[in-house]
């Protein structure tokens, strides 16, 4: 069962196909180039959505559809971000887009915004959107992830991306970039919203209809 993970960013394609790694679901996505050549497929590297929407579900349809059109393959898209208690929410559906400049440069700059905060609660928030080309379907999964944002920035930036090394999960004292991506796909806000994934994919229903 083929199916296309609509996304740029190597960080979120490496997890998803790590949580996903004892699913039955072949995945696939733009680093694939052998494999889509041999199926037909053609899909530039730097192929890219405008994600203009409002909310993580808009985002997400917008970038699974764009990818299902392109590839014809069933196609999931993960739109997720960091929101933060105090901010009222913010970074949100804006996490990629709020600041100019490398990821730790951002963590910085998060971490400045909350220097003379004491409450530093926060969560990860996952929309997972499922798009089928073949009878225009769509379905969304979510998962959420409670925490903390940390004094500091703290663990290495093999393990994890993004905000990994200023979230600390819930009931634990080190960053999810300290836990390691191992430790973070069996908890985070992405593992409980592609459960939900898999799940729904692999239910009697679905099987026979994707390839
Ligand atoms: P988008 O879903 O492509 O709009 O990007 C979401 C933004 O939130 C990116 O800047 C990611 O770095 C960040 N983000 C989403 N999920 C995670 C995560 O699991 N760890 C760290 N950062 C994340």
């Amino acid at each position: 069962m083929n199916i296309f993970i609509a996304s740029s960013n190597q960080g979120k394609i490496k997890e998803i196909k790590a949580i996903l790694a004892d699913s039955s679901l072949n995945l696939l996505s733009i680093l694939d180039v052998f494999e889509l050549q041999k199926m037909g497929i053609e899909i530039a590297s730097d192929f890219d959505v405008i994600e203009d929407g409002k909310t993580f579900q808009d985002n997400a349809l917008l970038k699974a559809k764009a990818y299902a059109i392109k590839t014809g393959l069933p196609t999931i898209a993960d739109d997720s971000g960091l929101e933060v208690q105090t901010l009222n929410g913010f970074p949100s559906v804006n996490s990629n887009r709020w600041f100019e400049g490398t990821a730790s440069e951002r963590n910085l700059a998060l971490l400045d915004l909350l220097k003379d905060k004491t409450d530093r609660q926060a969560r990860f928030y996952s929309v997972i959107c499922f798009f089928d080309p073949k009878n225009n379907s769509v379905q969304f999964f979510d998962g959420e992830i409670q925490g903390k944002i940390a004094s500091e920035s703290k663990g290495s930036k093999i393990e994890g991306f993004g905000y990994d090394p200023i979230f600390i999960p819930e009931g634990f004292n080190q960053t999810f970039a300290e836990l390691g991506a191992e430790f973070k796909n069996t908890i985070s806000h992405r593992r409980i919203a592609l459960a939900k994934l898999n799940q729904y994919v692999l239910q009697d229903k679905h099987l026979g209809q994707l390839e």
